[in-house]
């Protein structure tokens, strides 16, 4: 009923002009993991959660937090065990069989395309915000979608196509430029915290839970912890996109444990620490649907000249995730099409980078025209219903191959396996049912349109199904 299974001897084996080249080893795999973690969310949606929880926003990146390092035990297990591009979707194609596996790849497009679209937004906000403050004025036509009266946000539009370009020139190069942003990024949150701290007031954070815990509808909004930590869940994923590049890591089973665990801790650190410092400084009322929110507090603690920093920063930085995303996503859709359950011809593999250049100029310009038109806070919830089913799948793969191929080798094991998996489960699910409804209606017919194009094209197709028939 679910289709084909492939077994997991099966993902290893590749032919050879379709095959990623091996060039990254562990550095390269925590930036590329940081590189996707830090972004919008903890940039622009701290604002956003604010609004939806008021002070409790920093329990919020808690329980989000809480959930998302559950994955990514449940991720570091499954990506050693399985080093083949695709990440869950690879997975679920060896626990579950093929239909479960489209079904994950079609909500790994939304999470990896529409993160981009969401980035390249908050991208655009700090960019404006930055040119602005300087005493310089741009059309406001082009600087946001419909939804705010304009026609286009340009700038988003720009940043994404500008980073599709990158990808194209090659992965090496892209993944070294990456630590350098990294490392600016983490500069200036660190400034932030720095400066923004020794405002704190504890008066800003009572009460603290304004709209209560779980996400109810209030003045047409869901709000509450649970609504803010299903938008702010946003600002942790990204290391998976580190689980999806398995197959170009030198040595998978060291690489990849280190690349995802280390990306994860570092960035729950560093984000409890900047929604301290946020809201401890400015009540949440004006923090709440900033464009860029972190410059705003600096500006009204009167630090123009940090302000200004930490914008530059954004603009410089920012790119890296779209980077990582995209990668992962042009990745996600190589290996689609490699199985047969896209067009064949998309995977063809640039010989000069090693890179597949066709499928990435097409994710691109999807990503380019769904930023210039949409709102970030939509985007970025479409986009969380995805990952968070992409979540529940590693969650189940992870049990189900425990008791399928208990023995397996596994260079890293998840500690308790069924808890963990079990939690992510849970957690995800919850997380999933926080959003509000009409996400919850585009991520169903999202899915209605998926297997649409599954039963029409892919399953005929599919390279997995002829050789089960065949067999
Ligand atoms: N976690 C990434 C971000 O916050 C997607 O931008």
């Amino acid at each position: 009923m679910f289709g084909p299974r492939k077994s997991i001897e099966q993902l290893s084996q590749r032919d050879s002009g379709h095959s990623l080249a091996k060039t990254l080893s562990w550095p390269h795999l925590i930036a590329l993991g940081v590189g996707a973690i830090v972004g919008t969310g903890i940039y622009t949606l701290t604002g956003v959660g604010a609004e939806r929880a008021g002070p409790a926003v920093i329990l919020a990146f808690a329980i989000a937090g809480a959930v998302c390092a559950c994955a990514a035990l449940a991720y570091a297990e499954m990506a050693t065990m399985i080093p083949a591009a695709g990440s869950a979707y690879t997975f679920s194609y060896a626990a579950m069989g093929e239909t479960i596996a489209w079904i994950v790849g079609w909500s790994l497009i939304l999470e990896y395309s529409l993160a981009c679209s969401t980035v390249a937004v908050g991208w655009s906000g700090y960019l404006v915000g930055w040119i602005e403050s300087a005493g310089i004025h741009l059309p406001h036509m082009l600087l946001v979608g419909p939804h705010g009266g304009g026609l286009v946000n340009l700038p988003a539009v720009l940043v994404a196509l500008a980073v599709m370009g990158m990808l194209i020139a090659g992965t090496r190069e892209s993944a070294t430029l990456n630590i350098v942003l990294v490392i600016i990024k983490l500069v200036a949150l660190s400034i932030f915290v720095v400066m923004a701290l020794p405002a704190f007031q504890g008066g800003n954070l009572d009460p603290f839970m304004p709209y209560g815990f779980a996400s109810t509808e209030i003045e047409g909004q869901k709000r509450g912890v649970m609504a803010a930590a299903a938008i702010v869940f946003f600002a942790f994923y990204g290391f998976d996109a580190v689980a999806t590049s398995a197959e170009e890591a030198k040595n998978p089973g060291r690489d990849l444990t280190i690349g995802i665990v280390g990306s994860m801790v570092v960035c729950t650190v560093i984000y409890m620490a900047v929604a301290i410092a946020a809201i401890g400084a400015l009540p949440f009322q004006q923090l709440a649907n900033s464009p860029e929110p972190l410059a705003l507090v600096l500006r009204q603690l009167g630090q123009p000249v940090a302000a200004h920093l930490i914008a530059f920063a954004a603009v410089l930085a920012l790119p890296s995730v779209i980077l990582v995303m995209m990668y992962g996503q042009s990745r996600v859709f190589f290996v689609m099409a490699r199985d047969g359950l896209l067009p064949r011809s998309l995977a063809k593999i640039s010989p000069r980078t090693g890179a597949p250049t066709r499928i990435t100029l097409m994710t691109g310009i999807s990503i380019a025209i769904v930023a210039g038109i949409f709102r970030l806070d939509e985007i970025a919830e479409l986009a969380n219903a995805g990952t968070l089913i992409a979540f529940i799948s590693v969650g189940a793969c992870l049990m189900i191959l425990r008791r399928r191929a208990p023995d397996m080798p596994r260079l890293f094991k998840c500690p308790k396996p069924f808890l963990v998996g079990t939690l992510t489960i849970l957690g995800c699910a919850y997380l999933l049912l926080s959003l509000p409804e009409s996400t919850l209606l585009r991520f169903g017919a999202w899915n209605a349109i998926g297997l649409l194009v599954y039963f029409l094209y892919g399953r005929s197709r599919s390279e997995a199904g002829r050789e089960t028939a065949a067999a």
